[in-house]
């Protein structure tokens, strides 16, 4: 594992043991009552914003692993979890969904591209015309560039990876905890689960 300069080694306060509890982290509890977790998708997007902010300001450390997707979780409570994760060149997600969690990301430096699972026409406004060479169900590709954020609500099927030469860093919130996910493949145009795995708290989401 390769450690990235990024970070003053000598600025200790900047280690993800003093992350600190953006408020957008505490929940209001009252939104129990509407469903399984009290976080929504605009909260989950205000809440990697903050913590890519942080990330850019040099308060966590990124490493870069060349050899395996690198991620560190920087927050775990009852109702959420905060992933930041490396990705070097080439580096990628499978084609999966996020179980019973939903989930937001944001590009903190580098890009990312998402292909999306898409039943039909409903998500094609947020796509270049030239991304969609057909109007019925399929993958979707858009490009995640430095500040971008995207939010996955609850069957959200995605790929993620990086195609470029430079590492990108994201943060990644999902509430409740991510605990399972399904991995997918496309046959004929049709998508279809390949298998599901159960994720053991503090593992990191693939
Ligand atoms: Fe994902």
């Amino acid at each position: 594992m390769t450690a990235l300069v990024d970070h003053p080694a000598h600025d200790r306060t900047a280690r993800s043991d003093t992350f600190t509890r953006p408020r957008s982290r505490r929940p209001d509890l009252r939104r129990w009552q509407d469903g399984p977790t009290p976080a929504s998708l605009a909260d989950l997007l205000a809440l990697t914003r903050e913590v890519a902010a942080e990330v850019d300001a040099g308060r966590h450390t990124v490493e870069v692993d060349p050899a395996h997707r690198w991620s560190r979780r920087l927050h775990a409570d009852d109702h959420l979890d905060v992933w930041l994760i490396s990705w070097a060149t080439d580096q990628a997600a499978e084609l999966h969904d996020h179980g019973g969690s939903i989930g937001a990301l944001t590009v903190v430096r580098g890009s990312l591209t998402e292909w999306r699972w898409t039943a039909g026409s409903e998500d094609d406004s947020n796509c270049p015309a030239e991304e969609l060479p057909a109007r019925g169900p399929g993958l979707r590709r858009r490009a995640l560039d430095p500040g971008r954020s995207v939010a996955f609500g609850l069957g959200h099927v995605h790929d993620v990876s990086n195609r470029n030469v430079e590492t990108a860093v994201s943060v990644h919130a999902y509430s409740p905890p991510l605990s399972a996910m399904s991995y997918y493949g496309v046959e004929a145009g049709v998508l279809r689960r390949t298998r599901s795995e159960l994720i053991a708290p503090g593992q990191a989401p693939e």
